[in-house]
């Protein structure tokens, strides 16, 4: 069972300074919701109810967003804006947030297992907010957790992406499962390959559902050149063994990590308003 999400949230968002000088890039709303927001109600879509937050300096936004707000509540009770409230409060009574601070940026791979003691021994879901999905039917994370109850080991999600932007994400090769058009076995993960070495057009997305091994070989594994810890470099580990699945999943991604992608998002939402 995936009973808990880990939300790597320690980056400092400089495509987007200044407005994250001061405000975590997590807590920047798309319309009038953070993007962490969206990843929490992604989670819990899912059935998960722990969320697992790493953050580091100059985050403590994010704790006071999931935390009640007794002055703000009772300013607004009984006023035609209480409702505003409503659903960030219900977030807040249904859901366990737990924190880990990184106290050093040493890459997406490093965040993670920053994030073990929040985890402990099982598998678990890791959503990367700025990358922000949406689906018609099932979120990202419930589809993949489903395929994580047949089959038991590391999926991440993908998809595809113009070739002359391969070079901005962790790449996959592999084989169909047989009998689906979406699942396939990984061969070989390779993270932001130069253009003309990448072995596919197949672009991990920031979805992934992990087991509690990961955590060992984070432990183990060299920096890359720039000194980073890789969570590509550490599934690729695995994926060498056959023990690690991609996913096509069903839905729409919004790269809200740049700033056309945030203002694709911000159109896209503020249509239901
Ligand atoms: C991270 C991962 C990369 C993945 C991407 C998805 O990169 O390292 O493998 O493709 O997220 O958004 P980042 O965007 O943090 O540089």
């Amino acid at each position: 069972m995936v009973n808990k999400c880990l939300f790597p949230a320690a980056g400092y968002g400089t495509r987007f300074l200044p407005a994250t000088k001061a405000v975590p890039k997590e807590m920047l709303p798309v319309v009038t919701k953070p993007l962490l927001q969206y990843g929490v109600e992604e989670a819990l879509s899912a059935g998960i109810t722990t969320m697992a937050i790493v953050t580091g300096r100059g985050k403590r936004a994010i704790e006071d967003h999931f935390d009640n707000s007794y002055e703000l509540e009772s300013q607004l009770k009984g006023t035609p804006k209480e409702h505003y409230l409503n659903d960030i409060k219900k977030i807040i009574e249904i859901s366990t947030f737990t924190y880990a601070r990184q106290k050093k940026m040493l890459g997406l791979g490093h965040a993670i297992l920053t994030g073990e003691p929040l985890i402990g021994d099982e598998p678990f879901a890791v959503i990367l907010a700025d990358d922000l999905c949406v689906c018609n039917n099932d979120s990202v994370t419930l589809q993949m957790i489903e395929l994580f109850n047949e089959y038991k080991c590391p999926i991440v999600a993908i998809e595809d992406v113009p070739i002359n932007k391969i070079n901005q994400y962790g790449v996959i090769s592999g084989t169909l499962v047989e009998g689906s058009k979406r699942i396939y076995k990984v061969k070989e993960m390779i993270e932001k390959p130069e253009i003309d070495k990448a072995p596919s057009s197949m672009a991990i997305i920031g979805r992934y559902i992990l087991t509690s091994e990961i955590f060992e070989i984070l432990k183990n594994l060299k920096p890359d050149r720039n000194g980073e810890i890789q969570i590509t470099n550490a599934l690729n580990i695995q994926a060498k063994q056959g023990k690690v699945l991609a996913y096509k999943f069903e839905g729409k991604r919004f790269d809200c990590g740049n700033f056309k992608g945030y203002l694709a998002a911000n159109n896209h939402f503020a249509k239901d308003k």
